[in-house]
């Protein structure tokens, strides 16, 4: 017995994937085409796939030119993963208007993507209808840090963080005995993502002076980390501390509340508060009704 297309199409649409543009280059010039089949393959040597449909122009082009590139494409890119799927009306040229440079093997890396791979194929495997291409990586990098463009059921959409459904509220020097407090921690990790790198280092250091404290409270009266730092330090930090739980104490800046919000997102489960609004810290009564509002259950 084997499958009929339709149930196979219909479920392989349920397995959500990000997003991708290949581009390779011949003397026809640049090429492209949208595809979600990228998957990293080994780390020593550096290789990648990509699955491509045999009846497709892109698939001799990436065949004869040895060579393609990997667009990682970011929520904002919605109209590069049509345009590149040949689902844009009236597009016959589809690289007229768009913005892009040149990666070391010519192949084309589109702008605001959130990252590429600049790769030569390295194997070629049957795939049936398709192939799937081996490439080695020769060149990456990340261009900018953003959410990035989904695909599901032939739906474009975006990633969407899980809210805590439960935080708890603990007031200054309640903490555990024996937890570790990180003092001017996201002042620090507001100015640029290398200050981010710094507030990891610390954290590493605070850490190896006192390995596996009660709870590490990353303490910031200034508050003036955005919410994307804050993000990249909180996940970056997570890695770091195991099981130790990490717990917030903001000041009552104008990003305070917000930051609260995408700490909730990126896995921080305990917030130090002030018991009123007369000190530099974020009030407990704020922060219970904004996560009441928010549906979070208060424990602690
Ligand atoms: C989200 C998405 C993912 C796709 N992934 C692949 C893929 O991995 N491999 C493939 O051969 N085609 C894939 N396609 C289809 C190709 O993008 C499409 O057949 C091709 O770009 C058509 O280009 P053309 O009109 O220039 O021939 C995908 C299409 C979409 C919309």
């Amino acid at each position: 017995m084997t499958v009929d297309a339709t149930t196979f199409k219909a479920v392989m649409g349920q397995w959500p994937s990000g997003v991708t543009v290949i581009t390779t280059v011949d003397d026809s010039g640049p090429g492209g085409m949208t595809a979600s089949s990228f998957s990293s393959v080994s780390l020593n040597p550096p290789l990648v796939s990509v699955c491509i449909a045999r009846h497709l122009a892109m698939h001799t082009r990436i065949d004869q030119a040895g060579v393609f590139a990997v667009n990682i494409l970011s929520k904002n890119s919605v109209d590069d993963g049509r345009r590149f799927a040949g689902m844009l009306p009236g597009v016959t040229n589809k690289f007229e208007g768009v913005d892009y440079a040149t990666a070391v093997t010519g192949s084309p890396l589109l702008a605001n993507t959130l990252g590429w791979v600049d790769c030569k194929v390295w194997a070629r495997h049957d795939g049936g209808d398709h192939t799937i291409f081996v490439g080695e990586v020769l060149d990456a990098g990340i261009d900018k840090t953003a959410a990035p463009l989904l695909y599901h059921s032939r739906s474009w959409g975006q990633f969407a963080d899980v809210l805590a459904s439960e935080a708890t509220l603990l007031r200054a020097g309640a903490e555990p005995t024996g937890s570790v407090v990180v003092t001017n921690a996201f002042g620090a990790a507001a100015a640029s993502p290398a200050a981010v790198e710094t507030l990891i280092s610390r954290v590493q250091a605070t850490l190896a002076e006192s390995p596996n404290p009660p709870m590490l409270v990353l303490d910031d009266a200034a508050t003036a980390a955005d919410p994307l730092q804050l993000r990249l330090a909180i996940q970056a930090i997570a890695g770091l501390v195991g099981r130790v739980p990490v717990a917030l104490r903001l000041g009552a800046g104008p990003m305070a509340l917000a930051n609260v919000l995408v700490a909730l997102k990126s896995g921080v489960r305990h917030l130090v508060v002030s018991p009123d609004s007369s000190s530099a810290y974020l009030a407990e009564a704020d922060v219970a009704t904004m996560l009441r509002r928010m549906g979070v259950g208060l424990s602690g």
